[in-house]
């Protein structure tokens, strides 16, 4: 009986502390901590975020620019950098400094500095000429803005004219935001319905622009 009710408030303090972390979130976001980083690329994540995977349905090729934005510590940048080819070009974003310095180190390692151009700043002002990118990708970083809008907008400037944004959540990041809030910010900034992949867990929405 004694292990029962342990269990039980064991339980009840954890989803507390998830219902605590995530109101907290919606009512001032805030960017992933640092020193966390590391669980960024933990394996229990790496089970449904395979970067291969991940990336597959948003259509980045050999010669394309793709802006990876809240690159935190560069978990795809890497693999974008990879299929853009040596004719391609990353831009990876992120308004911490630790977290820039984490991603150049990575792709350093996987030998493709030359691909990559990093960028310490917000999202809501970058610095990229406009209709220079063919894709935008956020991974788990639109909901840590407080102003998605003003980040939709910077990217609308950014993206070519048939450029693609991708945006995609998963329920464990306490940021979470269900498909339809996301859904409406895109709309309402001026996006194009594209497609969406996964599932309510873990989906990634698609879409375009049409300049
Ligand atoms: C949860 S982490 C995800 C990192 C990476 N995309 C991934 O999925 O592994 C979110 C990242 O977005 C960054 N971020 C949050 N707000 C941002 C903003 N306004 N501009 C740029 N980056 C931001 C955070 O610093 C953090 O590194």
């Amino acid at each position: 009986m004694g292990l029962v009710n342990l269990l039980v408030r064991g339980l009840g303090i954890a989803i507390g502390a998830q219902v605590g972390a995530r109101v907290a979130h919606r009512i001032r976001p805030r960017p992933y901590p640092a020193p966390l980083r590391h669980l960024l690329d933990h394996p229990a994540r790496m089970q449904y975020r395979d970067p291969v995977a991940t990336l597959g349905p948003f259509g980045l090729g050999p010669g394309r620019t793709v802006l990876d934005v809240g690159c935190g510590a560069g978990t795809f940048t890497v693999e974008m950098a990879r299929q853009v080819g040596g004719e391609g070009r990353v831009h990876a974003v992120d308004i911490q400094a630790s977290m820039v310095e984490a991603a150049r180190v990575r792709v350093a390692a996987a030998g493709f500095s030359e691909r990559v151009q990093f960028h310490h700043c917000g999202a809501y002002r970058m610095p990229l000429a406009s209709d220079s990118v063919d894709l935008a990708v956020l991974i788990a970083s639109l909901s840590e803005m407080p102003q998605p809008l003003f980040a939709l907008e910077e990217l609308r400037r950014v993206l070519k004219t048939g450029g693609r944004i991708a945006v995609s959540e998963e329920l464990p990041h306490s940021g979470y935001v269900p498909q339809r809030a996301v859904r409406n910010w895109l709309r309402e900034a001026g996006f194009r319905y594209g497609g969406l992949r996964g599932n309510p867990f873990c989906y990634s929405l698609l879409y375009f622009n049409d300049g």
